[in-house]
């Protein structure tokens, strides 16, 4: 008789957006006309701009015809995609390879699947917060060594390097949840550590084009050593809305090396495990992958994240001004704000839910030390946005 992978019995109940999901089911049943505004999950709101659509379209169109047909792409990814995924680093002034780059349908999926590339019994360290991801991916493979680093209030929302050795290690930056954004120096710092252990970085830029600041660090490899010990996934899901269309692509570089590795080793091992795995982004999406690269695309979608930037800017200035201790917003469309008179994540979520009509995150959902913080997400047309804030001004009374 076969047996049932025991590790789903160690994961939470629901993922935490299902969880949520349930929760906001029973309350529209309950009060089916009541405007809701959701600023829970981080899903985007805003149409495709006007080249992507008209990318997607020509991709289509090609699809109809006999002499413009394909089927399966390039196993890796469309190369002319990858190609200018390349020049897109090169624009930062970082080195990347074609052959570096695996184009995926976004960036959840790898999140989930890289570490298949390494043994079970890796320790893992993980932010605290963190996006619940990178933990359960690594639980349903059965691992069981987890070292949590406290991202709090006291460190500015970026933990310290660990304090003991581990294997692999994911960061997010800027931060879902905590809409905090990494330095350099504290990415070096990190980048050392794994050097010296022998260790691998997971990077996750999928936040990186809500980034403000210049100064600030969009790409992992911008920072010396990185190419040696850092995996970087990013997504064409939050900056040019393809949350729905689903695009991404991850980067395993050469020169990477772990414990018992040679060169180019965990590259030919992502290829084999996508290729065993994996038959593509679909070829209509890659399209407007390459539509949203060009010179064009690229304009269109800074309005884009310029759009939800306004709103986070908006959730920021008014829900300080309502007296709330508020944090991110700033670099990245995620606002983590401290729960009000020591209440938990779960009672601010309800009150918020019940009195306010607004949807947010629990912040105890991305781990222990999430617990007294909830997170909105910018991501919504801004009259929702207003409409939601001026609920939360005028019926949470702090
Ligand atoms: C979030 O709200 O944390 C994200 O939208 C979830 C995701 O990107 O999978």
């Amino acid at each position: 008789m076969v047996s049932l992978n025991p590790n789903f019995k160690i994961l939470t109940g629901n993922y935490l957006f299902s969880e949520i999901s349930y929760k906001v089911n029973n309350f529209v049943k309950k009060y089916p006309n009541l405007e809701l505004f959701k600023l829970g999950i981080g899903n985007t709101t805003e149409p495709l701009t006007g080249s992507v659509i008209q990318a997607l379209h020509e991709a289509i169109e090609r699809l109809a015809h006999i002499k413009t047909y394909t089927g399966y792409g390039d196993e890796q990814g469309n190369k002319k995609l990858r190609e200018e995924i390349k020049s897109h680093y090169k624009k930062k002034g970082i080195q990347i390879e074609a052959e570096e780059i695996f184009i995926s349908d976004g960036a959840k999926p790898d999140v989930a699947n890289i570490q298949s590339l390494f043994s079970k019994n890796a320790v893992i360290a993980i932010q605290d917060p963190v996006y619940p991801v990178y933990v359960d991916s690594n639980i349903l493979a059965g691992r069981k060594n987890f070292v949590y680093l406290p991202a709090t209030k006291e460190n500015g929302f970026f933990p310290n390097i660990p304090s003991k050795k581990v294997d692999l290690i994911y960061l997010c930056s800027p931060n879902n949840p905590t809409g905090a954004v990494a330095t350099k120096e504290q990415l070096q710092a990190f980048i050392d550590y794994a050097r010296s252990k022998r260790a691998i970085i997971i990077f996750d830029a999928a936040y990186d084009m809500f980034i403000q600041d210049n100064g600030l660090p969009k790409s992992i490899y911008e920072i010396e050593g990185s190419k040696e010990c850092c995996i970087e996934i990013n997504s064409f899901s939050k900056s040019a809305g393809f949350t729905g269309v689903r695009l991404g692509w991850t980067v395993v570089p050469k020169s990477l090396v772990c414990e018992y590795t040679q060169e180019n080793e965990l590259n030919r091992m992502w290829f084999r495990r996508q290729a065993t795995m994996f038959n593509g982004a679909s070829n209509i999406a890659q399209a407007g992958g390459l539509a949203v690269l060009s010179a064009k695309g690229q304009e269109e979608c800074k309005n884009l994240t310029n759009y939800y930037m306004k709103n986070a800017h908006y959730i920021v200035q008014h829900l300080k001004g309502f007296g709330l201790t508020i944090f991110g917003g700033i670099n990245a469309p995620y606002i983590w704000v401290k729960t009000p008179e020591n209440t938990t994540s779960w009672e601010f979520f309800d009150l918020l839910l019940e009195k306010a009509h607004v949807v947010v995150t629990p912040g105890v959902g991305f781990g222990q030390q999430g617990e007294g913080y909830i997170r909105i997400s910018a991501f919504g047309h801004k009259e929702n946005i207003k409409k939601a804030v001026e609920g939360i001004g005028k019926n949470i009374h702090l």
